[in-house]
This record gives structure tokens, sequence and C-alpha cells, in this order.
């Protein structure tokens, strides 16, 4: 028996494979067939094994090693502080917990502030560590100067998602966590900068906080880029949630695009297959109370 068999530890013992039916792994194609085809792609972040094979158990299409463990697990005030090597570590806990279930979800690692912002080769450095580590997709930040990143990565076989709106790696220069893309100019901009990135090879794109009809817009635009929405409205092609803040782990005020997927459900588990079939069936989010 190996050492990492659930049966040697009496902690956090994971299932052998999942125990809803077996899923065929999620994969690019399969999430632009997804997008093609009008079903919505489910997201949450992970950053260890358990929540990872819960999280696919629940039948969760893809996980985000976010940069927001940088809060959420190291009690940091921004994602600034993160480094690659922290991500690094999350991302092989996540990977390592999908492998004891046979998991079948697709990995996203972020790429931390500085890993990426000095030039494409070290993007592509900061990227293989990341792919190493098992991730199957990188997520990095910004429009404008990264799209001749985004597609050096992609032109070197490494899938990228965007981000673009509220970019928490910006948060100073962006004076807050703020709605951003309001009004003509800072909309046209985004778009301008969403359909470079499409270009330049990205097949996601996160949008944060962006006017729920510009995420709209920009969903039909985008044909070739799966716009994954997180206080974006419904129209996007896929939402995702913080997944401590989906389950209500949170001693302050959660914000408003976030749902407690907790309530009435009896399990972490039972809590993420409710987001995945609100977001599936289009009831989460609700653009009166989620967006902007
Ligand atoms: O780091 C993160 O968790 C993210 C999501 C909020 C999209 O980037």
């Amino acid at each position: 028996m190996s050492e990492t068999s659930p049966q040697t530890t009496p902690y956090g013992t994971l299932p052998p494979a999942s125990p809803l039916a077996p899923r065929k792994p999620v994969s690019l194609p399969r999430l632009h067939d997804m997008r093609a085809r009008g079903e919505k792609i489910t997201m949450l972040t992970a950053y260890d094994a358990t929540f990872a094979a819960v999280a696919d158990a629940a039948g969760v299409d893809c996980l985000l090693v976010g940069d927001s463990l940088g809060m959420v697990c190291q009690g940091l005030s921004s994602t600034v502080g993160v480094t690659l090597d922290t991500m690094r570590y999350h991302t092989e806990s996540v990977v390592r917990g999908l492998q004891r279930v046979q998991g079948t979800t697709w990995v996203i690692a972020d790429l931390p502030f500085g890993s990426y912002h000095e030039s494409r080769e070290l993007a592509l450095r900061s990227a293989s560590v990341l792919m190493q580590a098992g991730a199957h997709m990188v997520k990095l930040e910004g429009g404008g100067w990264t799209t001749e990143t985004v597609r050096f990565l992609v032109e070197r076989g490494i899938p990228v998602c965007a981000h673009l709106g509220l970019t928490p790696q910006t948060v100073h220069a962006l004076g807050g966590y703020r709605v951003q893309g309001r009004g003509d100019a800072a909309s046209e901009r985004l778009r301008t900068e969403a359909l470079a990135l499409q270009d330049a090879g990205a097949a996601m794109l996160v949008l944060e906080m962006v006017p729920a009809t510009l995420s709209a817009q920009l969903t039909n635009e985008l044909t070739r880029c799966a716009t994954i929405g997180i206080g974006a409205g419904k129209g996007t092609a896929g939402q995702v949630l913080v997944m401590h803040d989906m389950l209500g782990i949170n001693l302050g005020k959660n914000p408003k695009f976030v749902r407690n997927f907790m309530i009435g459900q009896d399990s972490v588990r039972a809590a993420m297959a409710a987001f995945v079939a609100a977001v599936k069936d289009g009831s989460f989010p609700d653009d009166a109370l989620h967006a902007w």
C-alpha cells in the first residue's frame, strides 16, 4: 500500500474514486464545446487536496488555484504578497487531491504578482513551474501589455486564462475593490483588451466586477474565448466564486456577488453541488441581487 493511500491516514480521508458517476475529464475542447452549446461552465477556487476532491465529487468543471489564497489561507490583506513558490505548493496539493480520487476537473493556477510582468521569458519560466506542478492552464491579470505575453505562452503550448475588470493584483493602482468598465471610455477599453486577448489565444477570460450588460455583450462577441464571471452578471459563459465565500466561511460580510450555498445544505459537497446546479440552470447569479 502506498504511503499516500487513503487507508493509511485517519485524517481527511478521500474516497478511492468519485462517488458520483464517472465523468469524462474536462479538457480544453470540452470547455469550448460547452461554451458553444451554451452549457454554463462552473468554477470554484481550491487551495488544498481535500476541498479539491470534494469539489470534483460535486461535479465542478474547473478549479482555480487562485492567488486569493493570500487572503483566504495566509491572512494577507491583498494578493500582492503571494509568491510563485506558494502557488506551486497549493497547485501541487490540489492536483494530488484530484489524483487520489481520479478527479476529472480542469485545473487553472494563478501566476502571482511579479511572476510575469518583467518579460515574456519570465512569464514562461513561471508558467512552467505551475504546469509542472500539475496545472492545465495558467491565469494572468490585465490587458494591453499582457497580450503579447499571452500569445508567447499559448504559442508554446500553455493554455491561458486572462482576467479583466477588477484585477486584485493592481488593487493599489485601482484605488480599491470597485466595479470596473463603467462608462463609455472604460467599457470600450475593456472590450478592446478582451478582443486582443482572444486574438492572442486566451481560451478563457475571467471578468470580475464588470457591469452585467457589458459582460453579456463581450460574451457574445468572444466566440473563441469563454468568459467566466464573478460579479459580472448571468450573461457570461461560466461563473466562478471563491470557495470559502460560497461556503459562508467568513466572519465579515460577503461581497454582493456571493451567495452562501451552505444555507439549506448538510454538507460541503451538497453546497458545491447546489452551486453547480444553480449555475447550470441559470438561477445563479441573479442580476437583481448579485450584479451591477
Ligand atoms: O484569485 C482568485 O481567486 C481569483 C478569482 C477571484 C477569480 O482570481
